[in-house]
């Protein structure tokens, strides 16, 4: 079987990955720090798979390790998810960003390059686009610079890989997130966000559980159908299964990088995600409107044709889902 090595498949979108991985009938190694993480999701995962992972606990800076799980394992292909992805976190501390994010995919590249490990599915971001002029972007969008230290590290690491790329025999594909939410079916695996969630879904579910008061809309006066701003949420298992598909094109490519945007192509305002998780869930969420949030865009969706034709990828989950998996997941751990 083919192994793949996933950094920070302990993480949110890592352990769904791996999970789908399993199923697809690779064998997985995972590396991860645990900064974001427990060493629970592991049984979490195989509980859902019933396939054991290794795990090795440390940290993808650490050349050390990367070398001996290289020399230890004769990886097919790499996943990389290991890296911060606070927002907020990433103003307040632009250096510890660019140590981890950007260093960590360099002391992988080289690692692979040591080992003559050719595949890697790298984890980017809509983040990269920034403002953009026209919607849904396409993978040919123009990159803007970041609205944040997180996403000017998810800029520099797109341009190490495609400058890296031109020199050294290396397959890599870039995979640009819009936004991903909700949970496994299961309930064993979802979001453990650390502390207050920044992020809009987690938010709901902890104000639907009572963890916290009233969610607050970030601003209502933008040019949009209802006020609030729209984004590309997309379930996290169909994201995951993107993973896998990406990693069986990695054999056929023919070019040295590729780029592709994984969303589901429809742009859901806040209002309107609030809408989903009470019809779905049956409830009335104490939410009200508060001023914007600094650095939010207006409105950003994808356009997926591409991911759609390349890899035969569609998504299988739509908004009710989301928030209805979001919600059973977050009830199992509020049970805990
Ligand atoms: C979505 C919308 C908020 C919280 C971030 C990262 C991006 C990607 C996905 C990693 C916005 C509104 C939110 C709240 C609210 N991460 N909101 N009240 O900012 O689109 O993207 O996560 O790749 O890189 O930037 O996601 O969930 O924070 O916000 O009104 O309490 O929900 O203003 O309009 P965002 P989000």
């Amino acid at each position: 079987m083919k192994k793949i090595l996933v950094t920070g498949g302990l993480g949110y979108i890592g352990s769904h990955t791996v999970v789908e991985l399993q199923s697809a009938g690779y064998d997985v190694v995972v590396i991860d720090n645990l900064d974001n993480s427990t060493e629970e999701v592991k049984e979490r995962i195989v509980s859902i798979s019933g396939r054991s992972i290794d795990l090795v606990i440390g940290d993808v800076n650490d050349q050390t390790i990367m070398n001996r799980i290289f020399k230890e394992y004769d990886f097919y292909g790499v996943v990389h998810f290991a890296a911060y992805k606070a927002v907020g976190e990433s103003v307040d501390n632009p250096i510890k960003y660019y140590e981890n994010n950007v260093s960590g995919l360099i002391t992988l590249l080289g690692a692979m390059e040591r080992h003559g490990v050719q595949n890697l599915i790298f984890s980017s971001s809509c983040t990269v686009y920034g403002i953009a002029e026209d919607l849904p972007v396409t993978e040919d969008t123009p990159i803007k610079s970041a609205e944040s230290p997180y996403g000017t590290t998810k800029i520099i690491g797109e341009e190490i890989i495609q400058d890296y790329a031109k020199h050294k025999n290396i397959k890599t594909i870039l995979l640009r997130y819009f936004n991903p939410v909700g949970a496994h079916p299961s309930a064993q695996i979802g979001e453990l966000p650390n502390g207050v969630p920044s992020n809009l879904v987690p938010y709901i579910t902890q104000t639907a559980a009572g963890i916290r008061e009233q969610l607050v809309i970030h601003g209502n006066d933008y040019n949009t159908s209802d006020g609030t701003c729209i984004r590309d949420y997309i379930h996290v298992v169909d994201l995951a299964k993107a993973h896998v598909k990406a990693m069986t094109f990695a054999d056929k490519m023919t070019s040295s990088v590729d780029i592709f945007n994984v969303g589901t192509g429809d742009g859901s305002t806040v209002l309107e995600v609030v809408q989903a998780f009470e019809e779905r869930c049956n409830m009335r969420l104490n939410y009200r409107i508060g001023p914007r949030r600094d650095g939010d865009v207006e409105q950003i969706f994808a356009d997926t044709q591409k991911i759609n034709d390349v890899l035969q990828w569609q998504t299988e989950y739509d908004l009710h889902d989301m928030m209805y998996h979001a919600w059973m997941w977050q009830k199992s751990i509020s049970r805990k």
